[in-house]
């Protein structure tokens, strides 16, 4: 790991932004290794991940763990976050100002990690990248912006929830390998600014 991305979890492990800070027992900066090809990038820590600074190591966790070995990687392969890094109480919705506050932990993470496809997990990790666009008509469908691909799915934990959603998430992700292997021939639909007009999903 470098120096930087080192320094970064020591600032998010320290962080007090936001009011989550005072709940929290641990922060949750994210991990995998920095070379990682590809991000997920999930909603919030709940109980588990709080109780013990990782994402995604409760019962949502397994599942994308499962999801993961579907395709044949292995949760040490990939690179793992949150849009938020702390808990918020009760597991209730990120408020607006906590993933303002969080914002900058994350693009960092981006810029450091430089991922070829960032998986976003629900719709609160999607309209991080695309506020307009809907979870439904957007999943499954990969956007190329400035040579990263977005890739948005279900969160894992709405398809334990809502049996129904369980296959669209396990399709969805079948298509990662293929996604990862035919990346260069993917058309980028150009600079950020521009993409986001374009409402395409
Ligand atoms: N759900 C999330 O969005 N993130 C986690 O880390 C765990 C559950």
């Amino acid at each position: 790991m470098t120096r930087e991305l080192e320094q970064l979890y020591q600032e998010i492990i320290r962080c007090q932004k936001c009011i989550l800070s005072q709940s929290r027992r641990n922060a949750v900066p994210g991990e995998g290794p920095q070379e990682a090809e590809i991000v997920f990038i999930g909603e919030a820590p709940g109980f588990h991940e709080d109780q013990q600074g990782r994402p995604f190591v409760g019962s949502a966790g397994k599942f994308l763990e499962e999801l993961l070995a579907s395709i044949g990687f292995g949760r040490e392969d990939v690179y793992i976050c949150n849009v938020i890094k702390c808990r918020p109480p009760g597991n209730r919705e990120p408020l607006p100002k906590e993933i303002e506050a969080c914002q900058p932990y994350l693009d960092r993470q981006l810029a450091l990690i430089k991922p070829k496809i960032v998986v976003t997990l629900g719709r609160f990790s999607l309209s991080r990248f695309f506020p307009n666009a809907k979870i439904s008509t957007a999943h499954g469908r990969p956007r190329k912006i400035e040579g990263i691909v977005y890739y948005p799915v279900y969160h894992p934990a709405a398809a334990l929830h809502q049996p129904r959603w369980r296959p669209v998430v396990e399709e969805d992700f079948k298509r990662i390998p293929e996604l990862l292997a035919r990346i260069e021939r993917l058309p980028d639909e150009g600079p950020r600014e521009n993409a986001q007009q374009l409402s395409l999903f």
